[in-house]
């Protein structure tokens, strides 16, 4: 039996932190999908294929494949047969809403366990609107992200 994991996100863009995350799903997992939400709250920076794309580029692996989804987090995993979902916790700051979020895909899919890893500590304080601000205004993230991730940033941002 094949046992797949399921690390969703926006993924605006793709960091060095999320790569951390997905090489440690796979420590337990035998797959990892890394489903990429259409719908985020706030308009973001890269179209959805653009961060697929850059995810694709920045985790070149068999055992992982990058997919969008539209709508719910907990359909999706039961549609991809996901035994459970990944999700990283990097300060107290975000357990709240990954402790409602992770009730909440329960009881929406019973049979998917929601699985939190811990970063490494030196990627603990990336995130990517972190990382989108500090390429805006030209700081070095070549230590945050892969290069084509910062490729990307640089296109957008060129002025
Ligand atoms: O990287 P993010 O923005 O923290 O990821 C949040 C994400 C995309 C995982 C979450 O918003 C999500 O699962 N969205 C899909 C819609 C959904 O299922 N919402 C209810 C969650 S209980």
């Amino acid at each position: 039996m094949t046992r797949i994991g399921i690390y969703p996100g926006s993924f605006d863009p793709i960091t060095r932190g999320h790569e951390d995350l997905i090489r440690r799903a796979l420590t337990f997992a035998d797959k990892v999908i890394v489903a990429v939400a259409v719908n985020v709250a706030k308009q973001p920076l890269f179209t959805l294929d653009e961060r697929v794309a850059l995810i694709s580029q920045a985790v070149n692996d068999p055992k992982v494949e990058v997919r969008s989804f539209d709508g719910l987090l907990a359909d999706f995993a039961r549609g991809a047969g996901a035994a459970v979902i990944v999700r990283g916790l990097r300060a107290v700051s975000d357990f709240e809403y990954e402790f409602q979020m992770a009730l909440m895909n329960r009881n929406l899919a019973p049979g998917v366990e929601t699985v939190f890893l811990v970063p490494a500590f030196d990627l603990t304080y990336l995130s990517s609107s972190l990382v989108r601000e500090v390429a805006r205004f030209g700081g070095d993230v070549s230590q945050l992200v892969h290069p084509a991730v910062r490729q990307a940033l640089k296109k957008k941002f060129a002025r």
